[in-house]
Order: structure tokens, then C-alpha cells, then sequence
């Protein structure tokens, strides 16, 4: 899958990182607590389906959240359909053919909707969601903070400058990363059976025949929250390029040793990491809206 730019890298990068918050976010876990008491289990139960349904869709849905806040911050504007007079996110390159979960995404609104009408937006339901993508493969809870609002427009332009694509280095992984108010200091090597597999599974041949084959970014545990994806960057088996990138001489391998030995030490620093991404410029207060359905403005 190599179009697919869910990089695991982002959890080194944001697990190793301090952000500066630009626009000190304003939210709060208990912002639904009085409008809608109902909103944490209606939201599990049908992330939870959905993943018993088909495990892929955990990471799946984890990617949604990541490539909506890399744009612009944490306003659904990923959710947004393009239509004759509108463009949205979805159609750019880091997302165009591998973007999923959209379906999951309107069946938790349907069901938002029927207990708690007008009141949850977008934006919250996708940071919800992932969060219980990860519990429900196994990783590790957190709280996660609510109050944002969807926005109203969407960049597709910045959707293909902001997301990292996996074709990028050290260097450049952090300085994307940088640009979103998370930095990290400094950072290819590959397994070479590993290599001959992949290129059996997804051959590059002249009319992209191979395009839509699959690969998992951790050939381990492909569908468990866990740490073995550091463990395959130790023995040369990264999917990505940026994946190996993170274990390749430069300033982030002693990292993917820690988490390689210290799950614990992961599991924490990747949940610090999913705060601050969600605290990406939320749109709040009176900004943006409460969208009725995800796909399009009201
Ligand atoms: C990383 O990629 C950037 C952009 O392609 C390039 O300018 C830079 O020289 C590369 N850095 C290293 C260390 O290879
Ligand atoms: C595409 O090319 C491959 C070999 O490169 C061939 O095996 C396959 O049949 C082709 N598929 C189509 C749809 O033409
Ligand atoms: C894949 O094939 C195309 C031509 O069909 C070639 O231009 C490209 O360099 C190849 N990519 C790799 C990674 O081998």
C-alpha cells in the first residue's frame, strides 16, 4: 500500500515531541457531559462493530483523525464531499484511493444524532473515534478532549502540502512535523528477502495492476495496538521509506529502542501525542458549526 501515508511515523515523531500550541485550544472533556451523557457509548459501541466487522478499520479510522488535523487543525474538514461547486480533501493525493472509514464516520453521526440532535460536531466524533479504535485493539485509554466545530471550508491544496508523504526523510518527517507546532529534533535500510516479498505482493507493473494489493505497515501484528512495529524497524522491515527512516543512523533510533524494549514507555508517550494532535487548532466558541451531516456544510 505504498500510496498510503499512515506512516506509524507519526508516532515517533509526535511521541517524541513538545507542542506549541499556536492557538491555545479550549477544550475540555466534559464539554458534552450536560447535552449529551449518552455520546461515549454510542460512539464505542459502533467503533466496536465496526472493527469486529473487519479489524483494518481501527487504523483506518486512527489515519481519518491524523490527516484531519494535519490540514488546517481538527475541523472535519476531511469528511467534506466535493461537489460540482465544491472541493474538498478528499481527492488529494494523500488521500485519494487510500482515505477509509467514511461509512463508520456516518454511522456514529446517525446514531449521535438520534440521542443527542445538533449538538456534537464532526470534529469531536473523529477524535472519539480514535481513541476507541486504539482500545479496541488493545491499546492503551485516554481522555480525550472535546469542544470542537467543524469547519465550514476545506484545502485540498494543503491536504497535499501538510500530510507527510511517505517518500520523505528524516529531515524533512520532522520538519513537517514542525510546521504543525510539534517539533523534534533530528534523522535506509531494508531487509532484502523482506524487500523480494513486498515486490511479489505489490508489483509495480506499467498499468498499476498492483495498486489496490495490500501490505501491512507491521507485518507482525497488523491488527493489534502494540509495539512491533519499532521491532521490524530494528530488523530492516519498515513498510514505508519514512517508516525506515525513523532507524537509520540518525537521531531518533535511540527511540525506536526504548519503545522497542518499554511498551509501557510507548503506550504513554503515544497517548500524550494523541492530545496534542487533537489540540491542533480546533475551531470553537462561536467559529465554524455543528455540522448535520459530516459530508457537506448545512
Ligand atoms: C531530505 O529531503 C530533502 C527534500 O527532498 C532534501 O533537500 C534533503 O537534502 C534530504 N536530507 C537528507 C539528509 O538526505
Ligand atoms: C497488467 O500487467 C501485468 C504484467 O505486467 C499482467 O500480468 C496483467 O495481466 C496486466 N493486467 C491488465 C488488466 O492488463
Ligand atoms: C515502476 O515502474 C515505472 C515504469 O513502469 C518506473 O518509471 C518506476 O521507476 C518504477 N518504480 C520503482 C520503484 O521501481
Amino acid at each position: 500500500m505504498a500510496s498510503s501515508s499512515f506512516s506509524s511515523a507519526f508516532v515517533v515523531l509526535l511521541g517524541m515531541t513538545y507542542l506549541l500550541v499556536a492557538s491555545k485550544a479550549q477544550l475540555t472533556p466534559n464539554f458534552y457531559s450536560h447535552s449529551c451523557p449518552q455520546l461515549f457509548c454510542t460512539v464505542r459501541s459502533v467503533v466496536e462493530s465496526a472493527i469486529m466487522k473487519e479489524a483494518r478499520m481501527g487504523a483506518s479510522l486512527l489515519r481519518l483523525f491524523f490527516h484531519d488535523c494535519f490540514v488546517n487543525g481538527c475541523d472535519a474538514s476531511i469528511l467534506l464531499d466535493d461537489t460540482s461547486t465544491f472541493i474538498g480533501e478528499k481527492n488529494a493525493i494523500p488521500n485519494k484511493n487510500s482515505l477509509r472509514g467514511f461509512e463508520v464516520i456516518d454511522q456514529i453521526k446517525t446514531a449521535v444524532e438520534k440521542v443527542c440532535p445538533g449538538t456534537i460536531s464532526c470534529a469531536d466524533i473523529l477524535a472519539i473515534t480514535a481513541r476507541d479504535s486504539i482500545v479496541t485493539l488493545g491499546g492503551p485509554a485516554w481522555t480525550v478532549k472535546l469542544g470542537r466545530r467543524d469547519a465550514r471550508t476545506a484545502s485540498q491544496l494543503a491536504a497535499n502540502n501538510n500530510i507527510p508523504p511517505p517518500t520523505l526523510n528524516l529531515t524533512s518527517l520532522i520538519s513537517n512535523f514542525q510546521a504543525q507546532g510539534l517539533s523534534a529534533t533530528d534523522l535506509s535500510n531494508i531487509d532484502a528477502s523482506f524487500v523480494q516479498t513486498r515486490r511479489s505482493t505489490c508489483p509495480n507493473t506499467s498499468n498499476g495492476s498492483g495498486d489496490t494489493n495490500l501490505a501491512p505497515l507491521d507485518v507482525k501484528t497488523p491488527t493489534l495496538f502494540d509495539n512491533s512495529y519499532y521491532n521490524n524497524l530494528i530488523n530492516k522491515k519498515g513498510l514505508l521509506h519514512s517508516d525506515q527512516q525513523l532507524f537509520s543512523g540518525g537521531s531518533t533510533d535511540s527511540l525506536v529502542q526504548a519503545y522497542n524494549s518499554n511498551p509501557s514507555k510507548f503506550n504513554s508517550d503515544f497517548v500524550a501525542a494523541m492530545i496534542k494532535m487533537g489540540d491542533i487548532k480546533p475551531l470553537t466558541g462561536s467559529n465554524g458549526e455543528i455540522r448535520k451531516n459530516c459530508r457537506k456544510i448545512n
